[in-house]
């Protein structure tokens, strides 16, 4: 009906108004694409969240498509790649969400594999949250800590979250004990984190619990704590006894918490002399992430945000705060 009334308005004499406001409107508002986001997610069911934040995000449109494999991305992609012309692509942009990170991960890289030239859209990963997470945590810690010249303890640093926190810490210079319950799985998940980095200083420690010994936090600056949901990791008084440690993190928001004594909604709360953050606390900081990094998917098309450039978007919001 729009396009009618355009076309009814261009159909005008040359000199007069209606011509004018048709231009205007066939150059601008009227041709102006909607924001198209693609979300691409491995589960049985789209994540609800996602699409909240996309909506929130001021996408207008939202194509939701779950129990995605490999094999079904290209066709996907290619439905994004060639259905606007090169000007215009900067209005269709992927969300790799879901639980699932790995599968996020494979997802990401079929993807990217799609695209040649200028053929291509914005493209961000957040499975599980994990790079948001992960990059507001980091980002918590460095209010109060030169990251270059401070150690850290990221404990269960094997999962999604605690390997990007990890490997955002790692590009930044700090020096990383990496602490899992199996030796074998911290040295696995260093080793990773080197790849991107090999100049970085990590060191894989097993952990025996809550109880672990006092020497495992000799020298530590910053603990972040990014456990599975509801498993303690390491007991408040071996935390409070730990004279260097400055500031410490809980990512987990299910009781009982990763690191007792930090309560959800800690935010810079400073108790005992540390200054702590409980997962609510570090939640705030992920959200506007997320948000903003979905809006800054659209000002572009060839816009790849993983874990560091969605970090540094963080550090560019805090900058400007
Ligand atoms: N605030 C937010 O917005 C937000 C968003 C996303 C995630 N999160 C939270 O961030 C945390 C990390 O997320 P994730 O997805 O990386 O977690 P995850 O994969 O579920 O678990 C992370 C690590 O926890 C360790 N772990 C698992 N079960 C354990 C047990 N019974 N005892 C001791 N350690 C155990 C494992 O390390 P090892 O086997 O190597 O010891 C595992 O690699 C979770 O608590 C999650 O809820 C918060």
């Amino acid at each position: 009906m729009f396009g009618m009334w355009e076309g009814k308005r261009l159909n005008a004499h040359p000199k007069s108004l209606d011509f004018v406001v048709g231009l205007f409107l066939s150059q601008g508002t009227v041709m102006s694409k909607p924001k198209i986001l693609v979300q691409l997610d491995a589960d049985q069911q789209c994540s609800v969240f996602d699409s909240v934040v996309a909506v929130d995000a001021d996408v207008q449109q939202l194509f939701r498509h779950s129990k995605v494999e490999a094999d079904q991305v290209q066709g996907l992609v290619h439905g994004c790649m060639f259905t606007r012309g090169p000007k215009d692509l900067h209005n269709t942009a992927i969300f790799i969400g879901g639980s699932n990170v790995a599968a996020g991960e494979v997802i990401l890289e079929t993807v990217k594999n799609c695209f040649f030239g200028p053929m291509r859209v914005s493209v961000m990963l957040d499975a599980n949250g994990a790079n948001t997470t992960a990059a507001a945590a980091v980002l918590a810690a460095a209010r109060h800590l030169d990251l270059s010249r401070s150690k850290f303890l990221v404990l269960a640093g094997t999962g999604p979250v605690g390997q990007r926190v990890a490997r955002l810490l790692a590009g930044r210079g700090a020096d990383i004990a990496l602490a899992s319950r199996s030796y074998q799985r911290a040295e696995v998940a260093c080793d990773q984190i080197r790849k991107r980095h090999s100049e970085a200083v990590l060191t894989p420690v097993a952990t025996d619990g809550p109880a672990m010994i006092l020497d495992v936090l000799s020298g530590v600056d910053a603990v972040i704590s990014a456990g599975a949901a509801g498993i303690e990791l390491l007991s408040e008084e071996t935390r409070v006894a730990a004279e260097t440690v400055k500031v410490a993190i809980d990512l987990n928001a299910v009781p009982p918490y990763g690191l007792p004594g930090i309560e959800v909604m800690d935010q810079a709360t400073e108790k005992q002399g540390q200054i702590c953050y409980g997962a609510i606390g570090v939640g705030g900081t992920k959200m506007k992430i997320h948000k903003a990094a979905v809006r800054k998917l659209f000002d572009q098309n060839d816009l790849v945000l993983d874990a560091e450039q969605i970090f540094e978007l963080g550090e560019s919001l805090e900058n400007s705060t």
